[in-house]
């Protein structure tokens, strides 16, 4: 009978078997299925895996910062914190159309993770969590944004490009199978059940040119957001959930005075699989509520749209 913790032990064998004495490198994210596979590889085999977390300053509020506790103060794993928001927004600077912002990150985060993993020495091994579902979407799917999916983090083409051999753990396991291993695993829950997150991060959800600016009120508008979802008890309900800073200033009044501040759109779905989308039914109440909030507690918004487009038409990005 199959269990879990005894998928867990084959892996962890395998791992071992595939690997023997050798040194590997794993790219995290802070994503669930990457950080699933950097634990596994490391109950595997411990210090001789290295991973690289590359911070590209798109990140969400405090997020840089939990990544590197969790892996490096609680699970003792050693990491590498490349620390490259400068080069990642510098380069971004000017750039509106969303594929050149895609493809400017792809391409730096590429590098940059190149750039660190040539310091590992000896390294002969690539770790990715990819899943099941990627497996299957890497061939059967053309044109359409959603061939990016993914494309992004499982780093495609470098393992043959720096002569690497791939460790993919979790290939074989669906997205609630590799929350269930994280369990087993003993990640903690907060981290489990964490909404997906896209590679390009915050970028493709600030349409049009980028600012350290607009960043900023992005990362601080959406955190008060995801404390209201959860506050409310709703987090687990939904399936993705953030906030888009929109490229427009619109007028608003504020005590006696005229304010002239950025819009925003919350963006809420419930999903199988990312595929397809419902936007999620919030209450008016919960709605007003979250806007009063978002005006009253993030300097720079004044106008708190909702986003009720379901996928397809739409897609869950705004970008
Ligand atoms: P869309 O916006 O295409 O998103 O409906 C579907 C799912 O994919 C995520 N997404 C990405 N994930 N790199 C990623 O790793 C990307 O470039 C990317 N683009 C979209 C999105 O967050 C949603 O879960």
């Amino acid at each position: 009978d199959w269990t879990m913790a005894s998928y867990r032990d084959e892996a962890i064998r395998k791992i071992r078997e595939q690997v023997g004495n050798k040194r590997v490198i794993c790219g995290l994210s802070g994503g669930v299925d990457s950080s699933v596979a950097a634990v596994l590889i490391h109950e595997a085999i411990g210090d001789q895996l290295t991973c690289v977390f590359v911070d590209h300053g798109l990140l969400r509020q405090n997020e840089a910062e939990e990544v590197v506790t969790m892996f490096r103060d609680n699970y003792n794993i050693p990491l590498i914190h490349a620390d490259e928001a400068d080069l990642f927004i510098g380069a971004l600077e000017g750039v509106s159309d969303p594929e050149v912002k895609r493809k400017t990150i792809g391409r730096l985060f590429i590098d940059v993770f190149q750039k660190y993993a040539n310091q590992i020495e000896g390294a002969e091994f690539l770790a990715q969590g990819t899943l099941y579902p990627d497996v299957i979407e890497s061939v059967s799917f053309s044109g359409g944004p959603s061939v990016t999916i993914k494309s992004h983090h499982n780093v495609g083409g470098l393992p043959e490009k720096m002569g690497l051999k791939l460790v993919e753990p979790l290939r074989e396991l669906f997205k609630d199978e590799v929350r269930a291993l994280g369990r087993e695993l003993g990640l903690p829950e907060k981290f489990i059940g964490r909404h997906p997150f896209p590679g390009p991060g915050l970028a493709i959800r600030c349409p049009g040119e980028i600012t350290r600016e607009k960043l900023e009120i992005l990362r601080r508008a959406d955190a008060v957001y995801i404390d209201q979802i959860r506050k409310h008890g709703l987090y687990d309900e939904i399936w993705q959930a953030f906030v888009a800073i929109l490229p427009v200033k619109t007028v608003g009044v504020m005590g006696d005075g005229r304010t002239y501040d950025y819009a925003c759109a919350l963006r809420a779905v419930t999903s199988v699989d990312g595929m397809t989308a419902d936007y999620y039914p919030f209450t008016h109440e919960f709605l007003g509520e979250t806007a009063t909030r978002i005006i009253n507690e993030v300097k720079g918004i004044n106008r708190v749209t909702y986003d009720i487009t379901s996928k397809p038409p739409g897609t869950i990005e705004w970008e």
